[in-house]
Parts: C-alpha cells; structure tokens; sequence
C-alpha cells in the first residue's frame, strides 16, 4: 500500500485531510492518511475536511474554548449553506433546525448531550458531524452494549506491563472518554441505554466533577476545556436500561423525530443515496427521483399504518422502516442496476429490497405486505411494474 502511494501522485481527498485549521492532532496515523481515498467509510473529518477548512478560514466569530468552530459556523456545517466567498457547504442533517441549535448551544454548557429518538432518525450521523466540527475528531466512541464495562467508560490495563511494573501510568490505557478528557475534545457514546445501570454511574462523577479519579495511581484526570459528551440512545430498545433521574439531570435531551413529510424524506434519502454511490463507485445513473419516491411513499404508508391521503387504514408490520432503511433499499437497488441492468433504477431491482425491510416476520409481516399489494399498490396509477415485481419475490 505504501509502495502504491509513493509511486502515484498525491490525490485530492489526502491532502485536504486532518489540514483542517492546521495539522489536527487527532490519531490519523500518517501512513493511514495517505491512503484515505481507499478507506471504504472515511471519518466525518477526513470526508469533509474541505468544508471544514473553509468553516474555519470564513469563521471568525467567538468560539467557545477549546472548539474548532463558532457555533455558527458549526450550525453551518450540520445545516449546509453558502459562505460569503461563494462556497458551498452541504447539509448533512435535513429537518429542524432548532434541534441542532440547541444540540449545539447544549455541548457549550457544562450540560452533556443525549440525542434520542427512533431507529434510523440520524442520531449516530449528527453526533458525528457534531463531533467532527466542534473537536475536530468523530472517533472517540464507545459503543454501549449490554457487556460494557467500567473499565470502557474510565480505563483498563495493559496486564503485561501491570505484571511487570505495577499499576505505572504508562500501563494504564485510557479509555476514549479519558482521552477526550485530556485533549478537551467531544467524546461520544453511542446506544446509552443499553449499558447497565450501574455501568451508566460511573458517568455521573466524571459529568458533574469533570474529573475521572485513578485511586490506583492516586491521581486523576481534570477535563480540559472543550470536553463535553454526546450520547445516542434509541425509544424502541429492547431490554433497555433507563437513565437514573441523576445521570439525566446531567443531560440535555434532544428527540430527533422522523421527517415531517414526504417531501422531506424523499430529500434525506435521494442526498444519502447520492453520497453512498459517490462513495461505494457505483457505475450507475443519477438515481430515479421518482423512485425514491415511491420507496419512501410505501415506507411512510405503512408506518402510519394509512395511505397517504388517509383514505385507507393499513396493517403495520413489525420493522421500523426508518429512513436509513429506505436509504439502503434504494442503494441496493442502484447496485443491481448497475450491475445487472442498464444502469437506470427500475422497479424490478427495487422489489427484493423493499420486501426484506418489510417482511421481517416470515408470516404477519408477508401478510401485512401482500395486503399491502392488492388494496394499494395494484389499484395505484402507474404502480402496476413495482406492484409485479413485488407479487414476484414475495
Ligand atoms: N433528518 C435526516 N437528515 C439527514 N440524514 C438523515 C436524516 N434522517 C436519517 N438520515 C440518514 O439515515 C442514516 C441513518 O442514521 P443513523 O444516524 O445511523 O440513525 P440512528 O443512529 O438514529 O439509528 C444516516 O445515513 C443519515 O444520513
Ligand atoms: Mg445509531
């Protein structure tokens, strides 16, 4: 890889990486820097890492210590917009903008952030770009799971080094949210609520004192300024712990809902589309905008349970059928267009997909859809090649 680099000029996407406002520090390491253009998902900040630079030539508003940005320019980043020098920034969350007003002003208080709401509603997305505009830096994760531990939340140990020299500073390892602590940056936590309750606790010192105590050291870490939380939790988790009132006194909680309309979530998922494709190389067309929209008709009719024009009641089935669900039946249809068919998106290399996120359950959900089917689908003008294609795979 590195023999490929050294041979073929420096592309595009490397050289604007980690420039944002000077060197970052963040952990990119060099050699992983160069070749970025083959990484198959790039950080919010390497991906884009020329908005963000032009944010920061453009801002010169007040920032909060220690932020990369101004909350403007960072409500910019995440809303899209031009910049006086004729730039332009693309939108990246599509809805309210209040919410990310308020996400924004929330991470400059001494108040964490919690981002909820229903599968699919872009929480893990914005607490990316949140992160990546605000610190510079989106990978300081902690993925919550029903087996995290203390130890994922504060620190752990190199067992070799603590047999051999004992509990030493350089044995420690610390954990994303104690580095982020450290270097004043954002730290994220991603599905809260699926961490144990007495897991969950341990966050209540460190968000309250702002300090993460090391008694085997008998030390601690102070948070630098800039150090703040963003945490994503999903209303529709199984098996879900809920927050202690404690633990979300220290947060401000902020729903993202589902897009308000049609219009609104056919835009979200032609845009995500179009990144994807850019991104995945897919030989295909400019997808069919009409298309998406029947996708997303379909998925809204039968999460509202009702026809859009609320003429007919309709049985829900079991998924959720959010808006990322949309994005990869779409996305996937795009691929067997281009691989197997003439490039153009067609009904035909939509149904596969459309029926495996909505039947999850093999018999209710296939019923729910086949009702689907007939009393919609078949009498609708202009539906009678997706209505076939569908009747075919079901
Ligand atoms: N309102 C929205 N604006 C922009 N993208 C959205 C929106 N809603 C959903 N998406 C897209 O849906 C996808 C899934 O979002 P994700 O953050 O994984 O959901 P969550 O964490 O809420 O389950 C992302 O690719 C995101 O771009
Ligand atoms: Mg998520």
């Amino acid at each position: 890889m590195k023999k490929d680099s050294q041979q073929q000029p420096r592309r595009r996407e490397p050289k604007a990486t980690a420039s944002f406002e000077g060197e970052a520090q963040s952990s990119t390491h060099p050699a992983a820097e160069q070749s970025l253009s083959a990484m198959l998902r790039q950080h919010a900040e390497q991906q884009f890492a020329e908005e963000l630079t032009e944010l920061a030539k453009a801002d010169s508003r007040q920032r909060p210590p220690n932020w990369r940005l101004s909350p403007w320019a960072v409500r910019t980043y995440l809303l899209g917009g031009r910049l006086s020098n004729g730039f332009e920034v693309s939108p990246k969350y599509i809805g309210n903008a209040r919410l990310i007003e308020i996400a924004i002003s929330t991470l400059a208080t001494d108040r964490a952030l919690l981002l909820y709401g229903l599968p699919g509603t872009a929480k893990s997305w914005v607490s990316e770009h949140l992160a990546a505009a605000i610190a510079g830096d989106s990978t300081l994760l902690i993925q919550g799971t029903a087996g995290t531990d203390e130890s994922a939340l504060r620190y752990g140990w190199n067992y070799a080094r603590l047999l051999v020299e004992g509990p030493t500073p350089a044995a420690l390892v610390a954990s994303p949210l104690m580095t982020a602590m450290r270097e004043g940056k954002l730290a994220r936590i991603e599905e809260l609520t699926r961490i144990s309750s007495e897991v969950q606790d341990t966050l209540i010192t460190i968000l309250s004192e702002k300090t993460l105590p090391i008694p085997e050291l008998n030390t601690e870490v102070q948070a630098r300024k800039g150090f703040n939380v963003i945490a994503t939790a999903n209303n529709r988790d199984k098996g879900v712990n809920d927050l202690s009132s404690a633990l979300m006194r220290r947060f401000n909680t902020v729903v993202l809902p589902l897009p308000q309309n049609l219009e609104e979530e056919v835009r979200i998922v032609e845009r995500r589309v179009a990144d994807l494709g850019r991104a995945l190389e897919l030989p295909a067309e400019k997808p069919a905008l009409e298309e998406i929209r029947r996708v997303v008709t379909i998925f809204r009719e039968l999460r509202e349970g009702k026809t859009l024009d609320g003429s007919l009641k309709l049985k829900v089935p079991s998924g959720t059928l959010s808006t990322a669900e949309a994005i990869s039946v779409v996305n996937s249809g795009l691929a067997l267009a281009a691989y197997y068919g003439d490039g153009t998106l067609r009904a035909g290399d939509l149904a596969a997909g459309l029926t495996g996120a909505i039947v999850k359950d093999p018999v209710q959900d296939r019923v729910v859809w086949l009702e689907y089917l007939q009393t919609v689908m078949k009498e609708r003008t202009g539906w009678q090649d997706l209505y076939r294609a569908c009747r075919e795979v079901v």
